[in-house]
C-alpha cells in the first residue's frame, strides 16, 4: 500500500471513521508532554516514499493542536514522502483573516504559509471561514461544505424549513443548503463590534410565522450570533428553530446561552471534540475522494 493515514491528537474521535472510508488502518502517533511542558510527538511507522495523509483538527488549546501539527509534518518530512495531505477539518485563526484594528496580524496567512513551509503539499479542510485565504497555502487547498451530510440529518428533525444565514457573509452556504433541502432561504442582518465582541442584529421581518427554520453558520463559538437571531425569530411566530453548523466550538457557557434562546437541536459536522447536547454527524464520506 502506498497509502498510509497518519492521525494525530487532535483526530482521535474521527480517525477510525475516515480510516474505514479510505480503507486505510489508522497510524496514530504517540505523544506525550514533557516535565517542562513541550511537546513530544512520534510517527511509529514508515512512510518513505508513501504518499502520507495527515489528520488533526487545531480545537482548542488551539496554538498546541497547531503546533502538534508542525511537528507530524516535520517528523514526516525526514522520511522523504511521496506527498503530505492534511486532512485538518478545523483550521482555527480562520476568522483573522484581514486586519481589523490596525496593528493586527492576518493570523490565517501565517498559519497557512507555515503548514506549506513545513512540508505540507496539499491542504483539504472543512467550511473555512473565508475559503479565499486558502490562496495563503502554496499547493492545492479544498474546501468542503458539509451540505449533504448535514442535510440528511436536517431532513430527519424539520418539515418545509427555511434556511437562514444569520448575516449577509453566509448566504452562500446558506443558498447552497436550500438547493440541496428544496426549500427556501433568507438572511439576517449581524454587526459586532471589534473590540467588546458584542453583536447588534438588526430587526429584519421574515417570513417564518409558523416555520421550522435552521440557523445555518460555519461556526459557533460563543452562541451570541445564534442566541439573537433565534430570539428574534420566536418573536416574529417561528414554529421551531434548529441550528447546523460545520464547527461546535461552543466557547464558555454557549451551550446554555443556545438553550436559553431555546433553540431545539444542534447538528455539527464531526470536525472538533464531541460536546453534549450536540447531534455529530461524520463527514468524511464528502472528504474522502479530495484525499485519494
Ligand atoms: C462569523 O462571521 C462566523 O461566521 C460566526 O457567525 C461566528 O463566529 C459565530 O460566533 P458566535 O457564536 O460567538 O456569535
Amino acid at each position: 500500500m502506498n497509502r498510509i493515514l497518519v492521525c494525530g491528537p487532535k483526530s482521535e474521535w474521527f480517525c477510525d471513521k475516515l480510516g474505514k472510508k479510505l480503507e486505510l488502518e489508522p497510524i496514530f502517533v504517540e505523544h506525550k508532554k514533557f516535565p517542562d511542558g513541550e511537546t513530544y510527538i512520534r510517527i511509529p511507522e514508515e512512510t518513505t516514499g508513501k504518499k502520507v495523509i495527515i489528520a488533526q483538527s487545531t480545537p482548542y488549546p488551539q496554538d498546541k493542536s497547531i503546533w502538534e501539527l508542525l511537528l507530524m509534518i516535520e517528523a514526516v518530512t525526514h522520511h522523504k514522502p511521496e506527498k503530505i495531505i492534511l486532512y485538518t477539518p478545523y483550521i482555527a485563526y480562520s476568522r483573522q483573516d484581514k486586519i481589523f484594528r490596525e496593528g493586527e496580524p492576518i493570523s490565517i496567512k501565517l498559519l497557512l504559509q507555515t503548514l506549506s513551509l513545513a512540508g505540507a503539499t496539499k491542504l483539504v479542510t472543512i467550511d473555512i471561514h473565508k475559503p479565499e485565504t486558502l490562496a495563503y497555502f502554496r499547493g492545492p487547498a479544498i474546501n468542503v461544505i458539509p451540505v449533504k451530510t448535514l442535510s440528511q440529518k436536517i431532513r430527519e428533525y424539520t418539515e418545509n424549513p427555511l434556511i437562514l444565514a444569520p448575516d449577509k457573509g453566509a448566504l452562500n452556504r446558506a443558498k447552497q443548503f436550500a438547493k440541496e433541502l428544496e426549500s427556501d432561504h433568507d438572511y439576517l442582518e449581524k454587526q459586532r463590534d471589534r473590540i467588546t465582541g458584542e453583536i447588534q442584529m438588526k430587526t429584519k421581518t421574515i417570513p417564518v410565522k409558523n416555520r421550522d427554520v435552521v440557523i445555518v453558520d460555519d461556526i459557533i463559538a460563543t452562541g451570541g450570533t445564534v442566541a439573537k437571531a433565534a430570539r428574534m425569530l420566536y418573536e416574529q411566530g417561528a414554529e421551531k428553530i434548529i441550528v447546523a453548523v460545520s464547527h461546535a466550538l461552543l466557547a464558555g457557557n454557549a451551550i446554555e446561552k443556545l438553550g436559553s434562546a431555546d433553540i431545539k437541536k444542534i447538528i455539527a459536522a464531526n470536525t472538533l471534540p464531541p460536546k453534549s447536547s450536540v447531534e455529530y454527524i461524520d463527514v468524511s464520506s464528502e472528504i474522502v475522494d479530495h484525499l485519494l
